[in-house]
C-alpha cells in the first residue's frame, strides 16, 4: 500500500453526517473512558438522531432514530454483520459463540441451542430457577438475618442467583462447586472484554502484554470449568430429560456435532451473557422499587393474590403490574447498552448512503430516553407497560434476528427472583441515600454495587 493510500485509509470518510471533531474527541477522552454512558447522552443531544464519530477509514455512526435501528437490527440485517471491535472483544474470551459470533454458522447454533428456550422447556425449568433463588436468599438472608433488618448488597445477591440459575436450568449442574472462581473468571472476563474493545489500536493476541495474559489466564479458568461441567455430564449420560419438555442446553449440544471446543464457547458464552444481564437488571429493578414504595407494595399485593407457584411465562396477564415493573426497570436501565454492526455492502440508512465496512453503534440507553417515544423519559413509571403490545423504542433485548435467546428465560426469571425477595422483604432505600452511578461494562452496572436496607416484610406489616 502506498504512502498516500495509507493516509487515505487513516482519513475519516465524510458523509455529511454531523458529529465531534478530533479534537472534541480528545478532549473528551478521559470522560468517554470513565463515563460512555454520558458521552453518548450528550453527543446525541448535541448533533441528533445520527452521530458520526472521527474515525479512520469508513464512517462510525450513533442512530437513534428507531426506524434507523430497525433497518439495521431487523430489515436489511442481512447486510449487517456483527464483526466490529466490541465483539472481536467478546469474542477473544467466550470465543465464537452464540452472542459474538458472525454468520455463517450462527445460524445452526442458534436453531441448535434454541429448544432449550422454547416455552415448554422453559415452564420445566421454574422449579430450578426458583430453587436457584431460595438458596441464594437462604444464604444470606437465611435464620441470622436480623429482625430489625439490614443493608445488603442486591447486586451481590443477583449475580449469585443468575449464576446458579443458569448452571440448574440450561446444564442442569449445580455450580455452586464453581461459584466463586466463575463468579470472579465472569467479572475479569467482562472487565478484559471492555479494556480490548476500548484500546485503540488491536494488539496480536499473542502479544504478552498484560491485558494479554490476563486474558489468556481468565480464558483457560472458563475453559476447565467448561471441560469438567462436559465431562461430569458424559458421565452421568448426556440426556437427562427425555420427556416432552424437552432437553436441557448442555444435552442439546452434547448430542450435536459440535466439537467440544464449540461446546465450550457455547457454555461461556451462556454463562456471560445470561447472568451479568439478569443480576445487573434486577439490581436496578429492586433500587426502583425501594425508591417507589407504592408500586412495591402493588406488586407484593398481585404477587400474594396469584394462586400458585408464579410461573416463568404468561406474566403480562396473570401479573401485569410485576411485568410492567420490568419492562420499565428494563427501558430505564438496559443492562445491553450498545449494539454494533458493521456493514457488507453499501447500504441506505434514513435516505442517506453509507458505504460498506460502515460501523453503526445502537444504544437501547439513548432510544429507552428518547422523550418524544417516553414522555418524561427520566421516570419510573409502569403504567406505561400496560395494556398494548410491542412499542417502538424498545429494545433492552436487541431487535431481528439476533434478538436475545434468552429473553423469556430473563422475564421469567426476573419475575420469579422478585416474587421470592418481595414475598418475605420489604425493601428500602438506606438513610441519606444515593444513587448509585451507572457503570457501562459489558452490561450495566451499579457502580460499588446495590445496598439497599432489607427488613422481613411481615415484621413490618404485622
Ligand atoms: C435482562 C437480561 C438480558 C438482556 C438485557 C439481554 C440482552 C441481549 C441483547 C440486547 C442481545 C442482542 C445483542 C445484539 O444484537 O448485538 C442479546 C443476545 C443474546 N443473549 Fe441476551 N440478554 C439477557 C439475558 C440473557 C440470558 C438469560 C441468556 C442465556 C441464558 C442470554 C443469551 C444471549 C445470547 C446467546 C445472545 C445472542 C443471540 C444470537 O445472536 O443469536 N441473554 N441479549
Amino acid at each position: 500500500m502506498s504512502t498516500a493510500t495509507r493516509l487515505q485509509a487513516m482519513r475519516p470518510t465524510d458523509i455529511g453526517v454531523p458529529g465531534p471533531t478530533p479534537g472534541d474527541m480528545a478532549r473528551a477522552f478521559r470522560s468517554v473512558r470513565a463515563d460512555p454512558l454520558s458521552f453518548l447522552v450528550d453527543v446525541s443531544a448535541r448533533y441528533g438522531d445520527v452521530v458520526a464519530f472521527p474515525v479512520p477509514g469508513t464512517p462510525a455512526l450513533l442512530l437513534n432514530d428507531p426506524d434507523d435501528v430497525r433497518h439495521v437490527l431487523q430489515t436489511a440485517a442481512r447486510n449487517w454483520s456483527k464483526e466490529t471491535v466490541q465483539y472481536a472483544a467478546l469474542a477473544r474470551v467466550t470465543g465464537p459463540g452464540l452472542l459474538a459470533s458472525s454468520e455463517p454458522n450462527w445460524i445452526e447454533h442458534r436453531r441448535l441451542a434454541a429448544p432449550a428456550f422454547h416455552h415448554q422447556r422453559l415452564e420445566a425449568v421454574g422449579d430450578e430457577v426458583r430453587a436457584a433463588a431460595d438458596a441464594a436468599i437462604t444464604a444470606r438472608l437465611g435464620p441470622e438475618f436480623p429482625g430489625s433488618g439490614e443493608i445488603v448488597d442486591v447486586a451481590a445477591l443477583t449475580h449469585r442467583i443468575g449464576l446458579d440459575a443458569v448452571g440448574r436450568a440450561l446444564f442442569s449442574a449445580d455450580l455452586s462447586g464453581h461459584a466463586q472462581q466463575l463468579l470472579d473468571a465472569t467479572s475479569d472476563a467482562a472487565k478484559l472484554v471492555v479494556r480490548l474493545g476500548r484500546s485503540i489500536l488491536p494488539t496480536a493476541a499473542w502479544t504478552p502484554t498484560p491485558t494479554n495474559l490476563r486474558l489468556r489466564r481468565t480464558r483457560h479458568r472458563l475453559d476447565v470449568i467448561s471441560s469438567e461441567l462436559i465431562a461430569e455430564r458424559r458421565a452421568r449420560g448426556k440426556r437427562l430429560h427425555t420427556g416432552s419438555h424437552g432437553d436441557d442446553l448442555l444435552g442439546l449440544l452434547l448430542d450435536s456435532n459440535l466439537t467440544d471446543g464449540e461446546i465450550r464457547h457455547e457454555l461461556v458464552t451462556m454463562v456471560i451473557a445470561g447472568h451479568e444481564t439478569v443480576a445487573a437488571a434486577l439490581a436496578w429493578t429492586l433500587m426502583l422499587l425501594a425508591e417507589h414504595q407504592p408500586a412495591q407494595d402493588k406488586v407484593r399485593a398481585e404477587l400474594a393474590g396469584h394462586p400458585g407457584p408464579v410461573p416463568m411465562l404468561g406474566h403480562k396477564e396473570k401479573l401485569p403490574w410485576t411485568r410492567a415493573v420490568v419492562d420499565e426497570a428494563l427501558r430505564l436501565f438496559p443492562p445491553a447498552w450498545a449494539l454494533s454492526r458493521r456493514s457488507r455492502q453499501d447500504d441506505v440508512i434514513g435516505g442517506r448512503p453509507v458505504p460498506a465496512g460502515t460501523l453503526v453503534i445502537v444504544s437501547p440507553w439513548l432510544v429507552h430516553r428518547r422523550p418524544d417515544l417516553w414522555p418524561d423519559p427520566l421516570a419510573f413509571r409502569p403504567e406505561r407497560f400496560l395494556g398494548g403490545t410491542g412499542r417502538s423504542g424498545y429494545l433492552p433485548f436487541g431487535q431481528g434476528p439476533r434478538l436475545c435467546i434468552g429473553r423469556e428465560f430473563a422475564l421469567g426469571e426476573m419475575v420469579l427472583v422478585l416474587s421470592r425477595l418481595l414475598s418475605s422483604y420489604r425493601i428500602e432505600v438506606p438513610d441519606g441515600w444515593q444513587r448509585p452511578a451507572a457503570q457501562a461494562q459489558v452490561a450495566v452496572h451499579p457502580r460499588g454495587g446495590m445496598p439497599l436496607l432489607l427488613t422481613h416484610a411481615a415484621a413490618r406489616h404485622g
